[in-house]
């Protein structure tokens, strides 16, 4: 006997509640986040794009930029048979503005798209950090002020707030015109070519490629180095200043809670401007649930019209741990009610019944049991399931054109109810026990 094959390190799968073992993820979570996110989404005037998970892999390079963790060590990158460079998709933004080109969608109108589904990076595995994760993410375009910035952050929290969640903290930057990132990226070469002796192995390197990204790195020494360094916020031109203020206004008006983070910089070359995370402590070290910015030069940059452009992902696994550990996930439906029955007979009767109970009584979850058995392994099964009700239809019930109906979660004595009343009799049921 060969060994069995297991999953993919870094990538999970996500169970049905009857699977799951506590050690992977389960679909009602996700079912619930995506289903309150793409509530709220709708809600906004949000419409959905869906993406191929495989593009070309120079339109990564191109928006992520050459010099970026991403690009540099992440990528699931292969050659087609026929020899094109394809990789799988480690975002979704580069893919979105891709078809807003392809399909000519950014002549005129402004856009509000989202779109949902997996992504993959090879990062090192840990608690809340995959290779093959799930984003929901979106993307606005063709607006150039702070009110979309102000928007999309108080669409985030909203979306935590319907999610249950308190202990996420909102922190912004902005990154400013491409000429102050210029001047500030000079500053900050010099500063640090000044202390490059504490800077490790990686910063060193990035000194002559990508000094910013100096600036997220998570070693405490260099971290200390660049405390003490220029922060980009004193190189912000006035148009930026004035953009950032406004963004601030919008948001204190809001009543959202921000940090400033002059050190938020992003781990993806196309952001201008605004930049902004929502953090939480409760994950360990993988606590950014969401995050984004605008992006005014990418679409440009990969050959469409100028078009001004805000968006954010949130990784889904993520919000999924953090809504599970608040206690906030609401328990997975059971089954109302569990038909069981034995005989030819009444098994034949019970599947027409079933079907005409789904038709007649809405919102109903009934269960039939399937696969044969005594009364007493299916009576277990029904019981097994969650139900509270097993309609019971037995030889003696078909001859009086009755469903016997028992209480699993009750003590009280099973009763009869005639065929031609139990629909509505579980219709009452529904609206008192819902
Ligand atoms: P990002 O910061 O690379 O941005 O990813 C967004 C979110 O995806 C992160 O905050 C995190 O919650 C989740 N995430 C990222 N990597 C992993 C991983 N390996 N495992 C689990 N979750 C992960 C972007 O991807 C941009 N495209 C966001 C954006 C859209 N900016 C503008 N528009």
């Amino acid at each position: 006997m060969s060994s069995p094959i297991q999953a993919v390190r870094g990538m999970h799968d996500i169970l049905p509640p009857s699977a799951d073992d506590g050690k992977g993820f389960r679909s009602s979570h996700f079912q619930f986040v995506e289903d309150t996110v793409r509530h709220w989404l709708e809600s906004y005037g949000y419409q959905e794009i869906r993406v191929p998970i495989v593009e070309d892999t120079a339109l990564f390079k191109r928006s992520i930029g050459e010099v970026t963790d991403i690009v540099e060590k992440e990528m699931y990158t292969f050659a087609d048979r026929n020899g094109d460079s394809l990789t799988l998709r480690p975002e979704g933004t580069a893919g979105v503005v891709r078809a807003a080109i392809e399909h000519s969608a950014l002549r005129q109108s402004s856009h509000r798209w989202w779109y949902a589904g997996p992504m993959f990076r090879h990062e090192r595995p840990q608690r809340g950090r995959y290779r093959q994760f799930t984003q929901i993410g979106v993307e606005a375009f063709g607006m150039p002020g702070p009110d979309i910035d102000a928007e999309v952050i108080l669409l985030t929290a909203r979306l935590w707030k319907a999610l249950g969640l308190h202990h996420v903290a909102l922190q912004i930057n902005n990154l400013g015109s491409a000429d102050a990132r210029a001047r500030f990226r000079e500053a900050l070469t010099e500063y640090l070519r000044a202390h490059e002796p504490q800077l490790d192995e990686d910063s060193r390197r990035r000194l002559g490629t990508n000094p910013l990204r100096i600036l997220d790195s998570k070693n405490p020494q260099v971290q200390a180095v660049v405390e003490r360094g220029p922060t980009l916020l004193e190189f912000l031109d006035a148009q930026s200043k004035i953009h950032f203020d406004g963004l601030q206004k919008l948001l204190d008006l809001a009543g959202i809670v921000y940090e400033i983070n002059p050190r938020l910089v992003r781990g993806l070359d196309y952001y201008t401007g605004t930049v902004f995370e929502w953090v939480t402590t409760r994950l360990g070290a993988q606590g950014t649930v969401c995050a984004g910015g605008r992006y005014d030069g990418l679409v440009a940059q990969l050959g469409g019209p100028a078009t001004p452009a805000i968006g954010f992902a949130m990784g889904v696994e993520r919000l999924v741990e953090l809504v599970k550990e608040e206690q906030r996930m609401p328990t997975d439906p059971v089954p109302h009610a569990y038909c069981v029955a034995v005989g030819d007979e009444p098994a034949a009767q019970a599947m027409t019944l079933t079907e005409q109970l789904r038709a007649a009584v809405a919102g109903l979850r009934v269960t039939l049991h399937c696969g044969g058995g005594s009364f007493k392994s299916q009576v277990k099964r029904a019981d097994k399931s969650g139900a509270p009700l097993a309609l019971v239809m037995g030889e003696s019930e078909v001859e009086r054109g009755e469903v016997g109906v028992k209480f699993l979660r009750e003590e009280r004595p099973q009763i009869a109810v005639a065929r031609a009343e139990i629909a509505q009799w579980l219709a009452d049921w529904l609206v008192q026990h819902g």
